[in-house]
């Protein structure tokens, strides 16, 4: 017997991209080049070795479930710092919950905040998200018993999800509200007012709302603002009782310092959560292996690898603005590393750009479900991740032009 609600899953992106590309020959003469995972490529700073090394011995005991007190006081003076909060707002203590990559944390959210029932009814709660949407978040909602609800992010909407005109009866069943931002996989940074409203509506509906901010640190001008700054923009500045009330905001070191495989992030926010969260991590999740902690802790507090970091994704922008110019839709995103291409049919785009070019996209089909009109969200899309370094990008996005070109 298998937990029925399972079948509620489609395959996995990557499983769907394997299926579409890999029983095809790729010409001998073409260097594959892999852009269809958001996986930075890029070194990661040296002293992480250092810091992972330093003490193994720690291996030998079992690590705790909530970091150290290091990690989490890093964590909460990055935010400050970052934000520009008020120094007292987040209690390192109780409202920091680090975790092994944002991935775990935003699937287990959903255990810590969705009821059996939601709404005047009493009906099955639903769990929103932006359509296309980091995957995640659907596996989240249907574990927990939730229904998932796709709330397009189209070029009609500048790529945000309205979640304020959605009907009053869905608003009231809602017990959660994914929004990523700067968006996988568009790039579009939600305004400060934008990231208020959703706070605002959340509160009237008590609803949780769990910002994914894992591409933060990635952009081109201006510093996305986030989740903890719009609620001091909502208590004009005040530390009061109920400041961060329903608001959780999710923040990795994977694309920040280029360490996908270290598995650290952590979220903050509402106590009220995070201390449900760390009391249910007691039970169910691996605490951060202890050099993984060591290294958390020295990335937080160090900016310079972040900006270099982020110079060498407007470089790659600007290679990619020269090459593909105003075709395809391109636009520079205002943060993250993907482009966002209207090329059609995008699944039969990623095949020919495999097949004659050598390089590996997504179809934007594979981030999108097609209810709510969710189709044209996604179907003419294609994202191809600037992950590698500077020549391969740009050898790759020639190969992309000449191909797409014909
Ligand atoms: C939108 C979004 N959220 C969360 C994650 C998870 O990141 P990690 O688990 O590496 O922290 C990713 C990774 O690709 C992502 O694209």
């Amino acid at each position: 017997m298998l937990n029925p609600r399972l079948d509620l899953l489609s395959d996995y992106p990557f499983t769907k991209l394997r299926a579409l590309l890999d029983a095809r020959p790729l010409a001998p003469h073409l260097k594959p080049v892999n852009l269809s995972i958001g996986e930075p490529q890029h070194a990661m700073p040296e002293f992480v070795t250092t810091e992972l090394t330093a003490d193994l011995s720690s291996l030998s005991r079992y690590p705790t479930a909530n970091g150290s007190p290091e990690l989490r006081a890093a964590i909460a003076a990055w935010l400050n710092r970052r934000y520009s909060l008020p120094e007292a707002l987040i209690d390192p203590e109780r409202q920091v919950v680090p975790l092994n990559g944002t991935r775990e944390g935003l699937f287990m959210i959903a255990q810590v905040v969705v009821p059996e029932k939601k709404g005047p009814k009493g009906e099955r709660p639903l769990v929103l998200m932006p359509n296309p949407f980091y995957q995640t978040y659907v596996g989240a909602a249907v574990a927990a018993g939730a229904e998932p609800y796709f709330v397009p992010a189209t070029a009609e909407n500048g790529f945000l999800p309205d979640f304020a005109a959605l009907p009053r009866d869905i608003l009231q069943r809602t017990a959660l509200v994914y929004l990523c931002s700067p968006a996988n996989p568009q790039g579009t940074v939600a305004s400060l007012d934008y990231l208020t409203r959703l706070i605002e509506l959340a509160r009237e509906h008590d609803f949780t709302v769990a910002f994914d901010e894992c591409y933060a640190e990635i952009y081109d001008q201006v510093p996305p603002p986030g989740g903890l700054e719009a609620c001091m923009a909502l208590s004009g500045g005040r530390i009061t009782a109920d400041a961060l009330k329903n608001v959780v905001v999710f923040h990795s070191l994977s694309k920040r310092s280029s360490v996908p495989g270290l598995r650290s992030g952590f979220c903050a926010g509402d106590p009220a959560i995070t201390q449900a969260f760390i009391k249910l991590r007691n039970y169910g999740c691996a605490g951060l292996m202890m050099p993984v902690v060591q290294a958390s802790t020295a990335l937080w507090r160090d900016e310079a690898h972040v900006e270099a970091n982020r110079a060498l994704y407007r470089q790659k922008f600007d290679i990619a603005q020269s090459i593909i110019g105003n075709r395809f839709g391109f636009y520079r995103p205002a943060g993250g590393f993907y482009l966002w291409l209207d090329v059609g049919d995008s699944e039969a785009v990623a095949k020919t750009l495999w097949e004659e070019a050598g390089i590996r996209t997504l179809p934007g089909i594979y981030l999108t479900r097609p209810e709510n009109g969710g189709e044209k969200a996604g179907k003419p899309y294609l994202r191809v991740a600037l992950v590698a370094d500077l020549e391969t990008t740009r050898e790759a996005l020639q190969r992309i032009s000449n191909v797409l070109g014909r």
